[in-house]
């Protein structure tokens, strides 16, 4: 069955671009992603088979491979599981993977992320994860008929539609909504509480709306992105499961606006960043609601008193001052499982505008593709 998604793919409608219709369709991919996986609070992913449960069961660790957007998406995840599921998971990016002499530990479950599932470091890491031991093969990805679903043990599709803008939005949305699923599966498996899983899937439940409030934000942000066009830098911050947020809000600008974005663990400032520090540099902070928040207002603090100028995406009630040099974002995220993904919003969105005002090839940057199968 071809879902509206599919339909509507060639087609920009009213949007001026692609990337920007592809943002606002997140609320309805979220959607389709969660439709028939999540039945009366519970999570099930039918698709995955029983194969999956026996596997879930005897994994003692996840070695996560993937490339660009779906490392980002990777890095997330590994948060999660070793948050929740107290499972080491290690994140690596193909390219280095697939070329090195690698340690397996124990029961680990192979997993890979990829929108197009064509990826040629990507796939190469699969085939040689063959004859390295691991207890399976799992595949998180969005093109049913690809190479990486042929080849894994497992498939989790992910249901963004097709995504015609290179630099990726909705798939990666879509990313995070499917490996919390997993998450939550593998959880199961292991004897994760009904309460938790509960708490997860009211979160998923309300995450089409919370990203819709953070579409309807779109003009603020459009105004905002004035501040960063005539940069030649940008710095981005976050912490914890906010961190690979940044990092792939960093690579959002750089793909398409041609600004050169770096991501940094607010915590790493003192280790190099601050020297960059002046009024040439803004500083885009992704603040988490969290235990770590009063830690990253030192950060924020550090670049303001550096004369640095500061744009704090943040919870209402994470009561970050505006004033001089900062500038305060609200963002509605009531749950903290769900808020990488709401927090993608707003950078997906001044990326785009920030390339708008700079007037680069949106959809189609200069030298990038949409699918890299050759080396
Ligand atoms: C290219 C695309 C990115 C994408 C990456 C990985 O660089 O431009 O948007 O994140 O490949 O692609 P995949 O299809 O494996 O997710």
């Amino acid at each position: 069955e071809v879902s509206d998604l599919q339909h509507d793919a060639v087609d920009k409608g009213k949007y001026r671009h692609f990337m920007l219709k592809e943002i606002f369709e997140q609320p309805n991919v979220v959607a389709e992603t969660l439709e028939g996986r999540v039945v009366d609070h519970q999570v099930y992913i039918e698709t995955l088979g029983e194969n999956a449960t026996k596997v879930f069961e005897q994994l003692d660790a996840i070695q996560i491979i993937a490339c660009g957007t779906s490392y980002h998406a990777a890095l997330v995840a590994k948060y999660w599981i070793e948050h929740y599921l107290k499972l080491p998971c290690l994140v690596e990016i193909a390219s280095e993977y697939r070329y090195r002499e690698t340690a397996v530990l124990p029961n680990s479950l192979f997993v890979t992320i990829s929108q197009s599932g064509e990826t040629a470091d990507t796939l190469a890491a699969l085939k040689k994860s063959k004859d390295e031991g691991y207890l399976a093969s799992l595949t998180v990805c969005n093109s049913p008929a690809s190479s990486m679903v042929r080849e894994s043990d497992l498939t989790l599709l992910t249901r963004a539609g097709a995504e015609i803008g290179v630099a990726s939005t909705k798939a990666f949305t879509a990313q995070l909504v499917s490996l919390l699923l997993l998450m939550i599966s593998i959880g199961k498996a292991k004897g994760m509480k009904s309460s938790i899983e509960h708490e997860f899937v009211e979160a998923l439940e309300h995450l089409p709306h919370e990203i819709q409030l953070a579409l309807d934000q779109a003009k603020e942000l459009e105004k905002l992105s004035g501040a960063f066009a005539e940069k030649h830098h940008t710095l981005f911050l976050g912490r914890g499961q906010q961190y690979p947020i940044a990092m792939e809000a960093a690579l959002k600008l750089k793909e398409i606006s041609y600004i050169h974005a770096e991501a940094y663990a607010a915590g790493e400032l003192k280790h190099g960043p601050l020297a960059l520090i002046d009024k040439e540099m803004p500083t885009v902070v992704v603040a988490p609601n969290d235990n770590l928040l009063e830690k990253l207002k030192s950060n924020v603090e550090e670049v303001r008193s550096r004369g640095g100028s500061l744009f704090v995406f943040a919870d209402k009630s994470a009561n970050i001052q505006a004033s001089n040099g900062i500038t305060v974002f609200p963002v509605d995220s009531q749950y903290a499982i769900t808020a990488p993904m709401v927090y993608t919003i707003p950078m997906q969105l001044l990326s785009y505008y920030v390339a708008v005002i700079k007037g680069t090839d949106v959809d189609q940057p200069r030298n990038l593709a949409k699918s890299v199968t050759v080396e």
